[in-house]
């Protein structure tokens, strides 16, 4: 008989494969170098007001890829601070070559998998916006389970928000754009902010990401996904 006290927990479907990408000498030598000052630990308690030394809006964005807009976005708005979730290690290397280089110290990353920083990591209500751009899109039938945005997600994400706090996703891969409207208008804790319930216009300040060109360069519209915890 199997003894179901001690087995191991069910193995979560992750929304990521970890591959060896490439990494160029200067990412990695900004993970050595630049992630004492930009990194922060997921198994450490987060206080947002002791590491930003200010109490300000935060906004999480998970899976940032090379971070451009994240930085962007940073540097557009000085007077809030940002967090980003990702696992690929040349991704992370990139933004933090970003940071120094446009000398932003509103951001801070996480390597991890966002689900995990958000279940253990993020208090209840502490984010002003949650961003998810262009998560893999698990085209093929049988990957579809590793999409991102799923129900339980969508009830995880909301309850990190603060009231009023914004979740907002964008995709370039028509499916997932309608397995994501179900999904999240069906989360009883968000109200979709557009005017039809449906999509929404893509607001200032996302800046096309690089999944997002690349979509466009294939012929992919782009759909955003914005709402609001009541
Ligand atoms: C298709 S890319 C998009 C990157 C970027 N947002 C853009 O638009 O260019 C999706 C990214 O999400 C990251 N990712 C997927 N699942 C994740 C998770 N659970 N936690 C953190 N990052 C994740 C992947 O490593 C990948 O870099």
């Amino acid at each position: 008989m199997t003894d179901t006290l001690n087995a191991d927990p069910p193995r979560r479907i992750r929304s990521f494969v970890l591959r060896q990408g490439r990494i160029t000498a200067s990412q990695k030598n900004a993970l050595e170098n630049l992630w004492p000052r930009y990194g922060l630990d997921p198994a450490a308690a987060f206080d947002p007001a002791a590491v930003f030394g200010r109490r300000a809006p935060l906004t999480l964005e998970i899976g940032f890829g090379n971070g451009e807009s994240l930085a962007a976005m940073a540097q557009s708005l000085p007077a809030e601070d940002f967090i980003g979730a990702e696992v690929h290690p040349p991704g992370i290397g990139h933004l933090l070559i970003e940071l120094e280089r446009r000398g932003l110290d509103n951001v801070r990353v996480f390597r991890v998998d966002a689900v995990e920083l958000l279940e253990n990591c993020i208090p209840e209500g502490a984010l002003a916006r949650i961003l998810v751009f262009f998560p893999d899109p698990w085209h093929k039938q049988r990957h579809k389970k590793r999409r991102l945005v799923s129900p339980a997600f969508a009830r995880l994400a909301a309850s990190r928000l603060a009231p009023g706090g914004v979740f907002h996703a964008a995709t370039d891969w028509e499916d997932y754009a309608m397995q994501m409207l179900e999904v999240l208008n069906g989360c009883e804790t968000l109200v979709n902010q557009a005017p039809d319930g449906r999509f929404s216009e893509r607001p200032a300040y996302r800046s096309p990401t690089k999944f997002e060109q690349r979509g466009r360069r294939l012929g992919h519209g782009v759909w955003d996904l914005v709402y609001r915890r009541s």
